[in-house]
């Protein structure tokens, strides 16, 4: 899809279109320009959850992640990699033979447990977590209308499983405060502000839907990356400590995200057009990423590109919360594998389902096989 995409990117840098109702951009410099400008683009969307940070704008936006930045800090992800190591070794361990389908297998169930532990989830809620994050994600296998109002059928009954069950554990811990996430934001203040339990419960939710599918293709598109150039595979092997650059080398040239949203507030001239107020604005991260303007040989995959300023994880105020996590569980993950497995390939004669939407990037199944060390 990159090459289709880059081709757009070149011919019409800025464009409208008028089947889907909105404004693409493309290049790095715009894309850039819309993300730092939430006045102009705003975030908040009808019939979007109100209470989600995504979906803010300043100044409820400002405070809002003001007060989980206190509970989610750099140190507190950084206490879970003993965690996250135990977690990749038992899925590894898992699996008994040669070969592995690393989206069932591995990408998938790592985030999930993890998210769940972070929050400071019993263990044996991990199967209900794992259900509900796929529900959440999961889009619609058509597009007719009958296929739309099935899935939000679904996700508004795991919403309403999910409100049950964070608030009973959100009461467990006002009362029994325990060393987790949940925990620290029950604590968190700001100037005396805390969060209601309605914006508690949605942030938690949020975790769920942003975390989950995304740090999954992030370790899927690491491992298509090491199959598709196995000569990576013994260079990350001999030196490991380069497998952090190869993660943000992996988040350009695959993102999990391609696509970010916005409504122009006001009208807003970008380039020689002017967007209206209230059109639709979509930012593709994907073409951003691999926008000669910014980026050297942008269809090479480059172990050692520097500086690599990639735009996977976003820019500005809506920067992902969820970063440095994302980072550490791919970092983890792609050096376990490296250290159980030798010369990965791709399973031949497998049909690969790419996942089918215009907002993420990955695939549905990824069997490979490998000599276990
Ligand atoms: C925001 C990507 C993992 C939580 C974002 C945004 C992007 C992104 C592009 C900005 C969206 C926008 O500007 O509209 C990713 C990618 C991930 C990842 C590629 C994995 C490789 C995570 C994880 C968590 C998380 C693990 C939490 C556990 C969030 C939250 C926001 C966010 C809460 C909203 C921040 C705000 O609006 O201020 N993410 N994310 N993400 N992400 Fe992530």
């Amino acid at each position: 899809p990159f090459g289709v995409l880059s081709k757009l990117a070149q011919e019409t840098p800025i464009r409208y279109d008028s089947s889907r109702g909105c404004w693409d951009v493309f290049r790095y410099e715009d894309v850039q320009r819309i993300l730092k400008d939430p006045q102009a683009f705003s975030s908040v969307r009808s019939g979007a959850g109100g209470e989600n940070l995504l979906f803010m704008d300043p100044p409820k936006h400002t405070q809002m992640r003001e007060l989980v930045n206190k509970a989610f800090t750099p140190r507190a992800v950084q206490a879970l990699a003993l965690r996250i190591q135990a977690i990749a070794d038992e899925l590894l361990d898992a699996g008994s033979g040669e070969e592995l389908d690393v989206v069932a297998g591995y990408a998938t169930p790592l985030p999930v447990i993890v998210i769940a532990e972070l929050l400071g989830a019993p263990a044996e809620d991990r199967a209900d977590f794992k259900r509900w994050s796929d529900a959440l994600v999961e889009s619609a296998e058509d597009l007719t209308d009958e296929a739309f109002e099935r899935i939000n059928r679904k996700r508004a009954a795991v919403l309403e499983e999910l409100m049950h069950y964070f608030r009973a554990l959100l009461e467990l811990r006002a009362r029994q405060p325990k060393d987790d996430l949940i925990s620290a934001l029950l604590a968190a203040r700001v100037e005396g502000e805390r969060l209601t339990e309605r914006e508690l419960i949605s942030f938690c939710i949020l975790l769920l839907a942003a975390g989950n599918e995304t740090t999954t293709n992030l370790i899927t598109n690491a491992v298509r990356v090491l199959t598709e150039q196995p000569r990576l595979q013994e260079e990350l092997t001999a030196s490991p400590e380069g497998v952090a650059g190869f993660i943000e080398e992996v988040l350009r040239y695959y993102p999990p995200i391609v696509s970010v949203g916005r409504v122009a507030a006001r009208d807003v001239p970008l380039g020689d057009h002017t967007i209206r107020a209230g059109q639709q604005v979509i930012s593709w991260i994907g073409t951003a990423n691999r926008d000669e303007a910014k980026f050297t040989e942008p269809d090479r995959f480059d172990l050692h590109r520097k500086p690599n300023v990639h735009m996977s994880f976003g820019f500005g105020i809506h920067f992902c919360l969820g970063a440095p996590l994302a980072r550490l569980e791919g970092k983890i993950a792609v050096q376990t594998l490296l250290e159980r497995y030798r010369e990965l390939r791709l399973l031949p004669d497998q049909a690969i389902v790419p996942i089918p939407s215009t907002f993420v990037y990955g695939v549905k199944n990824y069997p490979v096989a490998g000599r276990r060390r």
